[in-house]
């Protein structure tokens, strides 16, 4: 949540700091700002998304080789202009940028306001530079110091950049819980939430680690302290992130070109680690806590939102595959549970940016249980990626799109892949039906592109359904977690109301909206208890229910009972969730746009939830 992006050097820094943004603008669009300096320090924000901050400053002075950006989701005070970042000290001579939540913030501001210091917005930000402030004058230190003062004070998740005016050669930043990636240029030096901001500039970077303090200068070294005064190395990495990748590519939209690169993504997903000639399955991030996975008690999942979804088919896999007992928990939920950890537990952390804050606490939690903690992260050099033990990357490359595509599909796949590894290490299925399952999961790419063939008459039925007001979707077994996600896509970007259910509960509550204007999405392959499901569809029919199925190429049963029919080929059931999840995202593409809706970015919602 929040995008921060930062410039020193050079340049001139407002280009850099407005295409970082646009960039960044996945992470939250409801306010956006900048702050630069030259020989004084300006700061202009709007409420709106960065197109709006781009025409508010048209015939302003933007000049200044130093200066800060950010783009706002809010969290405390609702979007407007006054609680848009940069927010300014009390005399206006130091801006910060903040992406987190000080959790004290009110008492902290109670003392402020006691002291008579008076508030513009109703942020937490705006406190924590008045305290710094507060802390550099009474205590008369300097400004590096007077945040670590401050930070010590704070409790709760922040990554901040300061610029103040008479300390004009440098960037101050500081990191905890929230993201902060460094670019090292050639005398100039970059700072955002993640690297898209960066990597046409360089690829050299350094992650801030937590409680670390970074001061940049004009001219000389990046050093890095701790808010505890230790001094640190840092140490650099390579992006290998292409430019490319986090482009449209010619696409309308960043979802559609995910949701088509998704053949390629699944492929990327599992080269290396699968080759069904060889019959060989290796997450060679994984190798050294292979033991520890085949003997574990249990296997626990956390996620959150579609990564969660993708746990539950994950359960279904392990379980089915491996015979490892599994629970998939909501990463929110389980941090505050108090639940039961073993030593000999492994907890799986699934998250597509890598940065989620519930998922990132259940970890720590569960780390100090002693469980061992896998990650599966598709953000290369993430938080989450750096919190666990071991893990395997998805490597479905940058998703832009708020909504979550081909991550959902590349995790299934390495679950897949996982849950196959396992049951092979255990000798728990028959050789033969390993090798047949590994050639059919390295033929899911090619299926995934017939699959997207489907498109014309999705966006037909898109047309048809544009002004309902609820959806229900229904399956069972593996299909169960693709009919959660399928609602959950359609809520998201056209904010139609819509529930998953697994299709027997049906008759338990959601039977009871059915009638004629109700559309029903039921995913129905001719793979486990078919009969059972059409019965169910046949419930819906008996209330005048509208069918619109997804089902295996060349089915004759389902297609007799429904209105409208959405093939997909013919797979085994456990890699039927990649498949059947492609089409309902495409549903809800097409609704989305027909409804006149941002699709890249959804009202309310951001793609990167570092606040709990
Ligand atoms: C947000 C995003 C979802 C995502 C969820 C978990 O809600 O909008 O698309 O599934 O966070 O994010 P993660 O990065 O941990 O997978």
């Amino acid at each position: 949540m929040c995008g921060i992006v930062a410039y020193i050097g050079p340049k001139q820094a407002f280009p850099v700091l407005i295409k970082g943004l646009y960039r960044l603008e996945y992470r939250g669009y409801d306010s956006a700002g900048i702050a630069l300096l030259n020989d004084s320090l300006n700061v202009y924000k709007t409420k709106g998304k960065v197109a709006d901050l781009e025409a508010h400053v048209i015939n302003k002075d933007i000049k200044g080789n130093i200066g800060i950006g950010h783009t706002r989701w809010a969290t405390h005070g609702e979007p407007n202009n006054e609680n848009a970042h940069p927010h300014l000290s009390p005399s206006q001579n130091i801006a910060i940028i903040h992406n987190g939540i000080i959790e004290n913030y009110a008492s902290l501001k109670k003392e402020l306001v006691n002291r008579g210091y008076t508030f513009r917005s109703e942020t937490d930000t705006e406190v924590l530079i008045h305290l710094i402030e507060d802390i550099q004058i009474n205590e008369k230190v300097d400004l590096v110091e007077a945040l670590q003062i401050a930070l010590s004070q704070v409790i709760g998740a922040y990554a901040l950049v300061l610029i103040a005016k008479g300390d004009n050669d440098k960037l101050i930043l500081a990191k905890k819980g929230s993201p902060l990636v460094i670019g090292i240029g050639n005398g100039e030096y970059y700072a955002a939430s993640d690297a898209t901001p960066i990597i046409e500039y360089t690829r050299e970077v350094v992650y801030l680690e937590d409680e670390e303090i970074a001061i940049i200068p004009r001219y000389g070294e990046l050093k890095i302290k701790t808010v505890k005064n230790q001094d640190k190395t840092p140490y650099s990495h390579k992006l290998e992130m292409q430019l490319n990748e986090i482009e449209k590519g010619g696409f309308e939209h960043f979802m559609l070109k995910e949701i088509y690169e998704q053949p390629r993504s699944i492929k990327d997903s599992m080269r290396g680690r699968l080759n069904a000639i060889q019959g060989v399955v290796n997450l060679g991030g994984i190798a050294q806590y292979e033991n520890k996975l085949v003997n574990a008690r249990r296997i626990i999942i956390v996620a959150c939102g579609t990564s969660w979804h993708a746990g539950l088919v994950g359960e279904y896999l392990i379980e089915e595959l491996a015979r490892i007992s599994v629970e998939v928990e909501y990463a929110s939920e389980f941090r505050y549970r108090n639940p039961i950890i073993y030593e000999d537990d492994v907890v799986i952390a699934i998250s597509q940016s890598g940065e989620t804050a519930d998922t990132l606490a259940a970890i720590e939690l569960a780390k100090s249980k002693g469980a061992t903690i896998i990650g599966i992260c598709n953000v290369v050099g993430s938080s989450i990626a750096r919190a666990t033990h071991a893990g395997s990357y998805t490597h479905a490359g940058p998703e832009i799109g708020v909504a979550s595509t081909k991550a959902f599909t590349a995790q299934v796949t390495l679950l897949s892949l996982l849950a196959l590894q396992l049951a092979y290490t255990k000798g728990q299925i028959p050789y033969k039906r390993f090798r047949e399952l590994t050639y059919e999961l390295e033929a899911i790419p090619k299926k995934v592109e017939e699959t997207l063939e489907a498109n014309t008459i999705i966006k037909e039925i898109a047309g048809i359904f544009k002004n309902a007001s609820n959806f229900l979707y229904l399956g069972r077994g593996y299909n169960f977690p693709v009919a959660l996600e399928g609602a959950l896509k359609l809520k998201e970007i056209s904010y139609i109301h819509a529930e998953g259910y697994p299709a027997a509960e049906m008759k338990h509550g959601p039977i009871a909206l059915i009638d004629d204007h109700m559309p029903v999405v039921v995913i129905a392959p001719n793979k486990g208890i078919y009969d059972k499901v059409l019965s169910n569809i046949q419930e819906v029919k008996a209330r005048k229910g509208i069918i619109i199925a997804v089902v295996t190429k060349g089915d004759i049963e389902v297609r007799r009972m429904a209105d409208y029919v959405i093939e997909i080929p013919e797979t085994e059931e456990m890699f039927v969730p990649i498949l059947a999840t492609i089409p309902l995202q495409l549903l809800s593409y097409h609704i989305a746009l027909l409804r006149g809706c941002n699709v890249d970015q959804p009202r309310n919602l951001a793609k990167s939830v570092t606040v709990e």
